[in-house]
């Protein structure tokens, strides 16, 4: 049933009409064990949910929405391999890409599915020998990664998040952008018979990486490179026409496998070359705890569950339309972009499975920066602003620098900021009042490994499933970023010829001047 017309709407609608009145100080004196009741352990983290504008009857009927939207009927389709992607009739099986091949979960598996995962478990295994390989290769200096989106920005924010699990004697690079300035900023550094080129796209086809694939082919043989098999690698499902383009190390994936979730597949061979295959498959295993954790915990204590009916929650019913994610950890520095494709690419939509426009709001915008930088920049809106808008902190308990007094400060620091944004402070001058009762959540990581990184994304992943699913939409499709690129094409065009007839005003003029 379409979630509006839910029995737990109506009540969520009625309850929402209370909050304006709602205060997480008088909240918290209330209930003694507010801080526990919304809190839990999850594989690899922590979270506390405690300090957001819900209590307890609010949580009830958005569990209520969960199970009369069909929430977990949706959850066990995608893990049974049913075709979920309903616009492009294909599975959604991410999670099969970090499934072990023995053991409970292994023997639960759909019989249908263990060929699938047995070509995924030949191809993990491949492409880890592969990384092994390049690893031991000494003249191997530079991996540069040519892709974009989920071809991009998964394998840069996990191989920065967990640089101090990677190998010393490579650099590690990312070009994404069309831009020409990334690419040729990233080559002068470097030398042909030392690099090896990932061409990563699941497509095969994008304008933007094919466009650096050339230009790096190009500047590959000019400087003298000539054996292409051993310095170019594809990841995609294309693998024909990786080999038009004159790739034969390829490492596959398949087509029910989203960009925006395909770290775990071949995309990931940066990160497995700069950690290693014992390390990567770590990394499998704790988003393998999590899809877990997501299938079987029951919806009160499910934290992908809590998190994403919470999304909704601010979505619908207190009409916040943003999310601000604060990572307490540089390492996390492109955690933030990474999660707004996960997030708006997913969920950026407003229409049903049918094609029916809906009447209430879908995707927030995310975005953030790391803590603390994000203090000293955007902080002051969150704390004073007009707009409430609910925080994700993102803290790790140990550091792996060998620097004394930073990490207390840095998570004194996170702590005291959710706590500001909460307590607020009365004063009689308006510039120096705080009103606080500013909503957050905090996930707390004992360390920053493989393991817990791996949870921590696919719990991500998870909590975006379940405020799709509950929202009716398509959260595995992303027919929104076609148009641009077929404009893009007709202007290319237009922009070499100059041909500017049957153009509107404003366009017209903008491409008179960049001729
Ligand atoms: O244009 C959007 C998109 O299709 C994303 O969904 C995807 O992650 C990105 O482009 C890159 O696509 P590909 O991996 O096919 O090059």
């Amino acid at each position: 049933m379409r979630a509006d017309q839910t029995a737990a709407w109506k009540n969520l609608d009625e309850h929402a009409k209370a909050f304006s009145s709602f205060d997480l100080r008088i909240e918290f004196a209330r209930d003694a064990v507010r801080a526990v009741h919304f809190s839990q352990e999850a594989p690899g983290l922590f979270a506390d949910l405690s300090k957001n504008h819900w209590d307890a009857k609010v949580e009830a009927q958005l569990l209520a929405l969960a199970q009369q939207t069909g929430l977990l009927a949706h959850r066990n389709s995608m893990f049974r391999g049913d075709a979920i992607n309903t616009t492009e009739n294909r599975a959604v099986m991410h999670w099969l890409l970090r499934q072990p091949v023995q053991g409970a979960s292994y023997e639960a598996l759909p019989p249908a599915l263990k060929l699938p995962l047995k070509d995924v478990n030949d191809t993990l295994n491949a492409m880890l020998a592969f990384a092994e390989k390049i690893r031991a290769d000494e003249h191997i200096t530079d991996v540069v990664n040519i892709g974009i989106g989920g071809s991009d920005l998964g394998p840069q924010m996990a191989v920065m998040a967990l640089q101090s699990f990677a190998m010393t004697g490579k650099r590690f690079h990312f070009v994404s952008n069309v831009d020409g300035h990334e690419l040729y900023a990233v080559l002068q550094g470097l030398k042909a018979d030392s690099t090896l080129f990932l061409v990563a796209s699941k497509t095969f086809t994008t304008l933007d990486t094919m466009t650096n694939a050339v230009s790096a082919k190009r500047w590959f043989e000019a400087q003298g490179g000539t054996n292409v098999s051993l310095h170019f690698a594809a990841l995609t499902t294309n693998v024909e026409a990786a080999g038009k383009f004159g790739i034969q190390t390829c490492f596959g994936f398949w087509d029910w496998v989203g960009g925006r979730y395909s770290l775990w597949s071949a995309i990931g061979l940066p990160l497995a070359i700069a950690i290693g295959a014992e390390n990567f498959r770590a990394f499998l295993a704790g988003a393998h705890a999590m899809d877990q954790h997501f299938l079987n915990a029951e919806p009160a204590h499910n934290l992908p569950v809590r998190l994403g009916l919470l999304d909704v929650w601010y979505r619908n019913f207190l009409h916040c339309t943003s999310r601000c994610i604060a990572p307490y950890h540089s390492a996390l520095k492109r955690y933030p972009a990474y999660l707004q494709q996960l997030e708006m690419e997913s969920n950026g939509k407003q229409v049903d499975h049918a094609g029916q426009t809906l009447p209430y709001g879908t995707s927030p915008v995310l975005w953030g920066e790391p803590g603390t930088n994000g203090q000293h920049a955007f902080f002051q809106m969150l704390h004073q602003g007009t707009d409430v808008v609910p925080l994700e902190f993102v803290a790790v308990k140990n550091a792996t620098h060998a620097l004394p007094d930073h990490q207390a400060l840095l998570l004194s620091n996170a702590l005291a900021q959710a706590q500001a944004l909460m307590l607020g402070k009365t004063h009689a001058n308006g510039h120096k009042n705080f009103a606080g009762n500013r909503p957050s959540t905090f996930i707390l990581l004992e360390d920053l490994t493989p393991f817990n990184l791996g949870a921590l994304i696919a719990l991500q992943e998870h909590r975006v499933f379940v405020s799709g699913a509950v929202w009716g939409i398509n959260s595995f499709d992303q027919w929104g970023v076609e148009l641009g690129k077929v404009l893009a094409k007709d202007i290319h065009a237009r922009i070499l010829s100059g041909d500017v007839a049957g153009l509107d005003a404003s366009t017209a003029q903008l491409l008179s001047k960049i001729r």
